[in-house]
């Protein structure tokens, strides 16, 4: 059994962590968001698996090689330019196979689908695709679908309009697949799997749904990102994770629900909650980081405040008396100084080197 996850996209919305590495390279639960999708998808005996990139595949390459670390086998299909969801699977057609269906999963999401019941739950109902559906209050910014009680889906609405949603259960960006799907998505172009195939395929295919019960989180968010490193943590361990070689002040106050990589360090009377700290950072005296990520290598001076969803770039300095508004994002490598402000930019990404 082949899964192809789709790990190629730009991930804006966690700029400027993926100003310098794609999304699924950010650290997650002693790994990366990919090394867990991978390890989950090897236990669960999927073994040979394609990974669509474009944006970011070297980086991808140099850290994954050829999947043996993961007791898996693992191909690279490069997309010289985006093409969507649903392109980058017909781009890597010659790597799957005509009578075999095959896992399709956003590079995004940590979950625990049981993928042996989505597939037989697929079989069974003679399925051309099968959706995993996860059910959410809001649905507004997800796929949304309209399910008959035997797990027929007749309609696909990605991000419905607010009140125009037929339930609320959504795109839990996990699929299974027959070849078939592959005719109904056009080669060479971009198209997304969300708003070109789901609707029409539903209308002339039979498309299932199976709902998941259990542990589901769509990572593409700094808050949903947070939300993610707080549950995997707190589901295992009620102290905070903190890495080798990291020195931490003894009057410095880590709260439970913080994970801090290698070789941080921590300055006295600082407090730290409800956040990430990437490796190599140095964090001044007195410093408070509350719902925040600090990137890779990032310099915090002392007595600085960074709250709600700051997001400090790989290497940046922030000055001691620098000004720093709730909720700034701070590029990779800027110096911050005293009395100023950071600017509104994001010109030095993967997109543009
Ligand atoms: P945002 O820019 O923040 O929306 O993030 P994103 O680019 O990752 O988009 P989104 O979260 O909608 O994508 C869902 C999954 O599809 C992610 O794992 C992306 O990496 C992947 N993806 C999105 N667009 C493409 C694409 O054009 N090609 C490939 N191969 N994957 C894609």
């Amino acid at each position: 059994m082949k899964a192809l996850i789709l790990a190629g996209g730009y991930g804006t919305r966690l700029r400027p962590l993926t100003c310098s590495r794609p999304k699924q390279l950010l650290p997650l639960a002693n790994s990366t968001l990919i090394g867990y999708i991978l390890e989950q998808l090897g236990t669960a005996g999927i073994d040979e698996i394609i990974l669509a990139t474009g944006h970011g595949n070297d980086y991808l390459q140099n850290v994954l090689g050829d999947g043996a670390n993961y007791g898996i086998t693992l191909h690279f299909s490069v997309e010289s330019h985006p093409l969507g969801t649903a392109g980058a699977i017909k781009q890597a057609e010659p790597y799957l196979e005509k009578e075999t269906p095959f896992f399709v999963l956003n590079g995004d999401i940590v979950s625990d689908i049981p993928y042996s019941h989505l597939l037989q739950y697929h079989h069974q109902h003679k399925a051309t695709a099968t959706i995993a559906l996860y059910r959410v209050e809001d649905p507004s910014r997800f796929g949304v679908v309209d399910i008959t009680s035997d797990g027929h889906i007749h309609h696909f609405i990605e991000k419905p309009s607010p009140g125009q949603a037929p339930s609320n259960l959504i795109n839990a960006g996990c699929y299974v697949l027959n070849h078939a799907v592959l005719e109904h998505i056009p080669a060479n172009q971009p198209a997304s799997i969300e708003y070109d195939v789901f609707p029409n395929l539903c209308q002339s295919a039979t498309v299932c749904g199976w709902e998941h019960h259990g542990f589901w989180i769509d990572t593409g968010t700094p808050e949903s990102f947070l939300e993610a490193h707080h549950a995997l943590r707190s589901e295992l361990h009620k102290t905070p994770h903190i890495g080798e070689d990291t020195k931490i002040a003894p009057s410095a106050k880590i709260e439970p629900a913080v994970t801090i990589g290698n070789r941080v360090i921590i300055g006295p009377n600082s407090r730290i909650s409800r956040a990430i700290i990437f490796e190599d950072a140095i964090i001044g005296e007195g410093v408070i980081v509350d719902q925040s990520i600090i990137g890779h290598g990032a310099i915090i001076g002392k007595d600085l405040r960074l709250e709600e969803y700051t997001i400090v770039g790989d290497g940046a300095i922030l000055d001691a008396g620098a000004i720093i508004p709730s909720g700034a994002l701070i590029c990779p490598e800027y110096h911050l100084e005293k009395d100023k402000k950071p600017p509104h930019c994001f010109v030095k990404d993967l997109k543009s080197s």
